[in-house]
């Protein structure tokens, strides 16, 4: 192992300006301009893979490519999945970077970039890992295939048939992922659930083109008063989601798991400060990490109706449309929420509107008992690797495609993330920390050797 170790110390910044390299690509999934660019990243990935003297195929989907990247088969060995994605997501509003977004810079010890966290930089930080198995002429104590996708940040349905399609050639005994975060520089974190996500749009039809709301208003339902009184019914006072049935299968948290929470590292006002908000606001009844990692929720996530440009324009607008998603805890399906939801808004639409419910993409929770043998393989890196015990967290985003490898793979999978609370994933200034990538690398460097015990 030491061997191993020094390589991945000598090699810091080499694989700093590999990574600065990978997170120029401007792999945006979500947008149709992005098209080439998703293919060219794919493409780089792939050509580097096989450099490092893995067997590498890129697959064409009817989405984005898939990269399967695999170490070279040795009978007897178990063999681990790693999986992550090189999409990201879009970097908009670009006036909010301090440096542009694909063009990332390294500052203060972190590379940042769109995707340098979220989540180019956490599987870089495994593939140097095996990189120095083979540099080195260590043998890697696992076989690892490499399943790196293009579309996560779009709900992966690609990913799920190509799943199916391959699933002998991926039977592995688990699946190693690192796409979610960890308290602190020096507090790793095992995470043992995740919340499932169920996306809809919903659209009010109002008059069939835009009117003069001063010869019209008054005598036409306009769609974003319509839209805004639905949505507005969807929260009570106390922050409950008042649609019928929301609740019915939600597991309640138990004493023994909030007790588990409550010992996160957690400041109120340091939090408060990380999100810029005057106050927080949250289900009652609930702690702010039982709010974000084991309650589910409705949010807004974009809004948009009328004239948007600059100055006044007296309008009532055609229609009015907001995207929507709602992060699901165990037992919670999404085809079930999505029908109490799409009823909950006919019951209450007006007939002067029409409404339009337009489903979107989904996946249900993800949980996995801490004290599964893989998972305490899996603590006892994270330890040697951060000199520290890692503590055993939920996290409230959605890896659609974990659940689908216990139901199709029938394999677990181990979350053992990298993203610092302040890395900004999603946000302007995405970054990645320096420390966290190399500590990253030892942690998967002896992942291999505890899980192949
Ligand atoms: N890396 C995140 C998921 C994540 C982030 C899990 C932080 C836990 C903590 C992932 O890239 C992501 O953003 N997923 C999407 C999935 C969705 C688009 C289906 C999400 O959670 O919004
Ligand atoms: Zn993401």
């Amino acid at each position: 192992m030491q061997v191993v170790l020094n390589y991945l110390e000598s090699r810091q910044q080499q694989f700093v300006e590999e990574l600065r390299e990978y997170v120029s690509h401007p792999s945006v999934s979500a947008q149709s301009d992005h098209r080439a660019d998703m293919q060219r990243c794919a493409d780089w990935l792939a050509a580097h893979c096989r450099d490092l003297g893995l067997q590498v195929r890129v697959h064409d989907t009817p989405g984005h490519p898939i990269v399967v990247a695999r170490t070279p088969r040795r009978r007897g060995r178990r063999h681990f999945l790693v999986y992550g994605h090189y999409d990201v997501q879009p970097p908009e509003p670009l006036e909010l970077w301090s440096t542009p977004p694909f063009q990332p810079q390294i500052r203060a010890g972190a590379l940042y970039g769109r995707g340098a966290s979220d989540n180019k930089g956490q599987h870089w930080a495994h593939l140097k890992a095996v990189e120095a198995y083979l540099r080195t002429g260590t043998e890697l104590p696992c076989d690892l295939t490499f399943l790196i996708e293009g579309e996560e940040e779009v709900g992966s349905v690609s990913l799920e048939s190509f799943l199916h399609r391959h699933r002998k050639e991926l039977a592995c005994e688990a699946v190693v992922v690192s796409d979610t975060g960890l308290p602190a520089r020096d507090l790793p974190a095992l995470t043992y659930a995740l919340r499932g996500i169920a996306a809809f749009e919903l659209v009010i039809h109002g008059p069939d083109r835009d009117l003069h709301s001063g010869i019209f208003g008054g005598s036409v339902h306009n769609p974003a008063v319509v839209l805004c009184q639905l949505l507005g019914r969807v929260h009570d006072s106390r922050g409950r989601v008042t649609i019928p049935g929301f609740y019915n299968e939600v597991e309640p948290l138990t004493a023994g798991e909030r007790q588990q929470l409550r010992r996160l590292p957690f400041s109120e006002r340091a939090y408060r400060k990380l999100l810029g908000v005057p106050a927080l606001f949250g289900e009652a009844g609930y702690t702010p990490n039982e709010q974000r990692m084991a309650r589910p929720t409705f949010e807004i996530n974009g809004l948009t109706s009328g004239y948007q440009g600059e100055g006044s324009k007296t309008i009532i607008p055609a229609w009015a449309r907001a995207k929507v998603t709602m992060r699901l805890v165990p037992r919670q399906r999404p085809a079930t929420i999505l029908r109490r939801v799409r009823a909950f808004f006919r019951k209450h639409c007006p007939r002067s509107v029409r409404m339009e419910f337009i489903p979107g993409h989904g996946c249900a929770p993800y949980r996995l008992d801490p004290a599964h043998p893989w998972a305490r393989a899996a603590r006892s890196a994270l330890e040697r690797a951060f000199g520290r015990k890692p503590v055993l967290m939920r996290e409230g985003g959605s890896i659609p495609i974990v659940i689908r490898f216990k139901e199709i793979l029938r394999a677990e999978t181990l979350l053992l993330g990298l993203a610092l609370p302040d890395d900004n994933a999603h946000s302007p200034n995405e970054k990645f920390d320096l420390e966290v990538f190399a500590r990253g690398q030892r942690m998967s460097a002896w992942l291999w050797q505890e899980l192949a015990r």
